[in-house]
């Protein structure tokens, strides 16, 4: 049969439609390649507003969370819908800081692998080879397991994340030290050593708080929405959230500020002006991509984007760290803005932007980027992996498909 079908709800030009309702009364299928609008999914989580350049946690504006709040604080709300009271904080963190030591056995894991291994790699593996730790013990059905399996999850992370870093430079690996507050914590664990005393450096400390909660969540982006697919076949939290971690590794998705660092080296390098890489990327020359701008929902300023370009400036100031990169990342992205081409589709700097810089100046390297931004996704995949679990609604997620292969054919003899 064929009908009108509304291909891509929501798009310009085409009215938005429930496709649930429709395609529950019609029997229709929406092509939607890719999946690209399927609004399918509710959720009390995250609000954006993409037109506005709005976005929303549980009702709070990112801005006031970044500025007020910390990581675990943020955490909080995503996973249970309101602010913590400072006992309810106090608690939960006292637990995450009794988690954060590793099972000894998982050294032995991460000495298996290449020191070349990408540290994604090493994160996703490793968080899948968690479950093989707590049989018994990750029922997704029982509240008790996924409690704690939340604090697990949170408190190892960064310390496998921290772990790959070190085995890619060939350093030792340090134990967590649980005086720490979760963000020093980390950077210890990165940037520490056994020979010298660790100095916590504040600036460093509240950048990076404010990058991971900046990147806490973002709706049904991809590798959140993986979570919540694979989740949705009974898998529990750390095959899910080891889904989620392949899925953000992408150049696309988490890997985007990898991408930007490099493309800005590029520049550098190349001796080009920015304006004539503009022009390149304007004519689609080579393939040349401008990395970092647009994005699929954001038709303005991406807020998290500004938050970021203020911390940039911040960091860097106060490290003394002259970063000829972020100069060039501020031509580029005044260039862009005031040019009609960039203007009329609407290409706005997305928070890849300038975080690169940023965790370049704070000493991380490139391929640590996008372990760290899976650091920030964390509360956010969990919340929905909960929200997704805990709704009586929730059925095992199956994708529409419309067939466009061969008719019936008879096997040739
Ligand atoms: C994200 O934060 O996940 C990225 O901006 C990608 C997205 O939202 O689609």
């Amino acid at each position: 049969k064929t009908a009108e079908l509304p291909l891509v709800s929501g798009s310009e030009g085409v009215p938005s439609v429930d496709f649930s309702t429709f395609t529950k009364q019609t029997g229709h299928t929406a092509l939607d390649y890719g999946f690209v609008n399927t609004a399918s999914t509710k959720s009390a989580i995250t609000y954006i507003d993409g037109d506005q350049g709005i976005l929303r946690y549980r009702g709070y504006p990112i801005e006031q969370l970044a500025k007020h709040s910390s990581y675990l604080e943020v955490a909080w709300l995503l996973l249970y819908g309101e602010l913590p009271t400072a006992d309810q904080l106090g608690e939960w963190d006292e637990k995450i800081r009794r988690h954060t030591l590793l099972h000894e056995d998982l050294k032995h894991f991460f000495s298996a692998l290449p020191h070349t291994a990408h540290p994604m790699s090493v994160l996703s593996a490793a968080t899948a080879a968690l479950s093989t730790y707590y049989e018994g013990q990750s029922d997704p059905g029982n509240p008790e397991h996924v409690e704690l399996n939340t604090i697990r999850m949170l408190a190892k992370l960064p310390v496998i994340a921290a772990y790959a870093h070190k085995k890619s430079i060939g350093q030792a690996f340090l134990y967590p030290d649980n005086s720490l507050s979760f963000v020093d914590n980390f950077l210890k664990l990165n940037f520490g050593n056994h020979a010298e005393p660790y100095e916590i450096n504040p600036v460093m400390s509240r950048a990076l708080e404010r990058l991971l909660i900046l990147h806490e969540d973002h709706e049904q982006n991809a590798s959140t929405s993986t979570v919540r697919l694979v989740g949705s076949t009974g898998a529990n939290q750390f095959s899910s959230i080891s889904a989620g971690i392949n899925a953000l590794y992408g150049p696309l998705h988490g890997g985007a500020n990898e991408a930007v660092l490099d493309m800005l080296a590029r520049i550098r390098d190349s001796g080009e002006s920015v304006q004539r890489f503009v022009e390149r990327v304007k004519n689609k020359e080579d393939g040349v991509k401008l990395m970092g701008f647009g994005h699929r929902v954001y038709k303005n300023y991406d807020p998290r984007a500004k938050l970021v370009k203020e911390s940039a400036d911040e960091v860097l100031r106060e490290l003394g760290v002259e970063d000829p990169l972020l100069a060039l990342a501020n031509e580029l992205e005044e260039i862009a803005l005031n040019d009609d081409y960039f203007k009329e589709r609407r290409l706005y700097p997305n928070v890849d932007f300038y975080t690169g810089v940023i965790y370049k100046a704070m000493g991380f390297p490139t391929r640590m980027f996008t372990p760290l931004f899976a650091i920030g996704r964390l509360p956010g995949w969990l919340a929905h992996w909960r929200e997704m679990q805990y709704d009586p609604q929730t059925k095992i997620g199956r994708p529409q498909q419309l067939y466009v292969g061969a008719g019936e054919r008879d096997y040739p003899t």
